[in-house]
């Protein structure tokens, strides 16, 4: 990036600094820290009017993106709904490599872009061809697997979940016997909420790996008014001892409706910060465990990639694998729509 290209008058720039400033002090930024950066957010708002770009964003990512440039912040499952329904031809998805190539799929005649092709330890964890030996291995079962896949793994399983529908869609599956895939906390963590036979993989998300039992009862006896939420990529032992178990979107609805003041998050620390920005009435105690997939994107990878994106920047997927893992997307949303109707 030059800094030559950010062409911005002190009006602008002061205007900018304010709107930033306004969330962004509460995460502790200075007005003088915003002044910083608002030229890079001035010109990639910019740019992205001027291509008809949106930029979506993970509860992950770093509060400059969040409240700097972001037209939409959520979770995987909200983020992908949000590609299909919204009418711009250029989306830039800001979060880790899987979550673009889930919107690709989802529209594939639109132009979608990712700053940085970041990974995911969970997504990393699996292969095709492993899937292809697990279904030789138990041939009765139907394979679900969780979105943190790549799309070559999606194209080898029947249904696609995200944490805001696993559940359901387990429950939706034909089959008695689920190899669940990659994610084994959550394989494990389903296997105590329904009663089909759980076969997981052994991924696991380096984030939540993070947490333990111990650190739990440590914030109990530190915060005992605290309620503690927990993400189901944390393990059976974790989520036996928190108050309540969900994604990303689930936790935030829980804290908005609680009539609790105290929250601990056992999480990725970027959604501690945007709870603190958005619930100001609660009190947040968050841990602050970092993903380091998420943290490889910054706002100047965002400008660079509306700027002069490359091949990298670009999600391209091949047609016939595309359309095997479209189908296993489209059995997700099949499954919940056979989950709502039978409730
Ligand atoms: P959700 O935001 O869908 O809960 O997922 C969390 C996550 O680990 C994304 O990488
Ligand atoms: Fe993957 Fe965990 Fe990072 Fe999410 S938080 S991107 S699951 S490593």
């Amino acid at each position: 990036m030059t800094n030559d290209a950010l062409h911005c008058t002190p009006p602008e720039i002061s205007k900018e600094t304010e709107r930033l400033h306004e969330q962004l002090h509460k995460l502790g930024w200075t007005r003088e820290g915003c002044r910083l950066l608002a030229p890079t957010t001035l010109e990639i708002n910019r740019l992205k009017k001027e291509q008809g770009a949106i930029i979506l964003v993970h509860s992950y990512q770093t509060p400059d993106i969040m409240y700097g440039v972001a037209d939409f912040v959520g979770d995987s499952y909200d983020l992908s709904r949000k590609a299909s329904e919204h009418p711009a031809r250029k989306i830039i998805f800001s979060s880790v490599y899987f979550m673009g190539e889930t919107a690709k799929l989802l529209n594939p005649e639109k132009e979608v872009l990712v700053p940085k092709k970041a990974g995911c330890s969970l997504a990393d964890s699996i292969t095709a061809e492993q899937v292809k030996k697990l279904r030789q291995q138990y041939p009765e079962a139907g394979v679900v697997c969780y979105v943190n896949t790549y799309a070559s793994v999606k194209a080898e399983s029947d249904a696609c979940c995200t944490s805001s529908n696993v559940q359901a869609v387990v429950e939706a599956m034909p089959q008695e016997e689920i190899i669940f895939i990659p994610d084994q906390m959550m394989g494990l963590n389903l296997r105590n909420m329904t009663s089909k036979t759980i076969i997981p993989w052994q991924g696991t998300c380096i984030v939540h790996d993070e947490f333990n039992e111990n650190s739990i009862m440590q914030i109990r006896q530190q915060f005992p008014d605290a309620e503690i939420l927990a993400h189901p990529e944390c393990s059976p032992g974790i989520v036996n001892l928190v108050d309540f178990v969900g994604g990303t979107a689930a936790m935030l609805k829980h804290v908005q409706n609680s009539s609790a003041t105290t929250f601990m998050l056992v999480t990725e620390c970027g959604l501690t910060d945007r709870f603190k920005a958005e619930c100001t009435d609660k009190n947040i105690v968050g841990s602050c465990i970092l993903c380091p997939y998420m943290k490889e994107i910054g706002l100047t990878d965002i400008l660079d990639t509306l700027k002069n994106p490359d091949p990298e920047n670009r999600v391209e997927l091949p047609p016939a694998l595309a359309e095997k893992a479209r189908a296993c997307l489209d059995n997700m949303f099949a499954l919940e729509k056979t989950a709502a109707a039978a409730d």
